[in-house]
C-alpha cells in the first residue's frame, strides 16, 4: 500500500506539535518537512529548530525536503536533528555525491529530489547510493498547486531504472497529488506520496489519508 507523507507546510505552525499527533493518529507513514531557503525556491520555511521539540512516535520517520542552495553550507545542523530521510535536490549542489555519503554516514536514509524539468540523468549515477527518489510534481516553493500530469511518464521511467538494476529505491512523489489523481500516481510507481493541501486542507485527516491510500 502507498504510504502517505503529509507536508507540514499546510499545517498550522502555531499548533505544529498537536498538527503532527493529530496526523499521527490519522495514520501518517511519514512526517515530511519542507525547508526552503527563499533562494533556490522563492518561499522561505523553517530550518531543522521547528522540530527539535516534536516527540518523535514508532513507525512514523521524519522526511526533509531540503529546497536550499548548496546545502552542504549548513548540512551538519540537519545530520543532528535526528531526521530519518533527507532529500536534496541534484539542481542545488555541485557535491551530490559527497552530501549523500555524509546522510548515509549518519544513519540517515540518503535521498536526491528532481524539479520538474530535470532529467532522470542527473540520479542515474547516484542511484544505487540512495533510499529514495523524490519526483517533484510542481515547481517547488508552495503548497496547494495543480498535479503536472507530465510527471506519470517521468515516475514510470525512474521505476524502470530502479528495476533494471535490480535495486530497491522508493519513489517519492511529491506536489499536487489528490484523490483524483492518486490512482495514476500509484500505478506509475510511487511508493509515498506527499500531500500537503489534500489532508491538511480537510476537516478529518483519517478521512483524508484513507481517501489516499484506499485508491
Ligand atoms: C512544494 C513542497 C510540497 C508541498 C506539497 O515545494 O515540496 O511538499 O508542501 O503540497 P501540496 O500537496 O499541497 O501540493
Ligand atoms: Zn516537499
Amino acid at each position: 500500500m502507498v504510504k502517505v507523507a503529509p507536508s507540514i507546510l499546510s499545517a498550522s505552525f502555531n499548533n505544529l506539535a498537536l498538527e503532527i499527533d493529530n496526523v499521527v493518529k490519522a495514520g501518517a507513514d511519514l512526517i515530511h518537512l519542507d525547508v526552503m531557503d527563499g533562494i533556490f525556491v522563492p518561499n522561505v520555511t523553517f530550518g531543522p529548530l521547528i522540530y527539535k521539540d516534536i516527540p518523535r512516535y514508532e513507525g512514523v520517520e521524519f522526511d526533509a525536503h531540503l529546497m536550499v542552495t548548496q546545502p552542504e553550507k549548513n548540512i551538519h545542523s540537519f545530520l543532528e536533528s535526528g531526521l530519518d530521510r533527507i532529500s536534496i535536490h541534484a539542481e542545488s549542489t555541485d557535491h551530490l555525491h559527497r552530501l549523500l555519503q555524509m546522510i548515509r554516514n549518519h544513519q540517515i536514509k540518503p535521498a536526491v529530489a528532481l524539479n520538474p524539468a530535470t532529467p532522470l540523468a542527473a540520479v542515474k549515477w547516484v542511484l544505487e547510493d540512495l533510499d529514495m527518489v523524490l519526483i517533484m510534481s510542481v515547481n517547488p516553493g508552495f503548497g496547494g498547486q495543480s498535479f503536472l500530469k507530465g510527471m506519470l511518464g517521468k515516475i514510470e521511467r525512474l521505476k524502470e531504472m530502479i528495476q533494471q538494476q535490480g535495486l530497491t529505491v522508493e519513489i517519492e512523489v511529491d506536489g499536487g497529488v489528490c484523490p483524483d489523481n492518486i490512482r495514476d500516481v500509484v500505478n506509475a510507481g510511487a511508493d509515498i506520496v506527499v500531500a500537503g493541501s489534500a489532508v491538511f486542507g480537510k476537516p478529518d485527516y483519517a478521512e483524508a489519508i484513507r481517501a489516499l491510500k484506499n485508491h
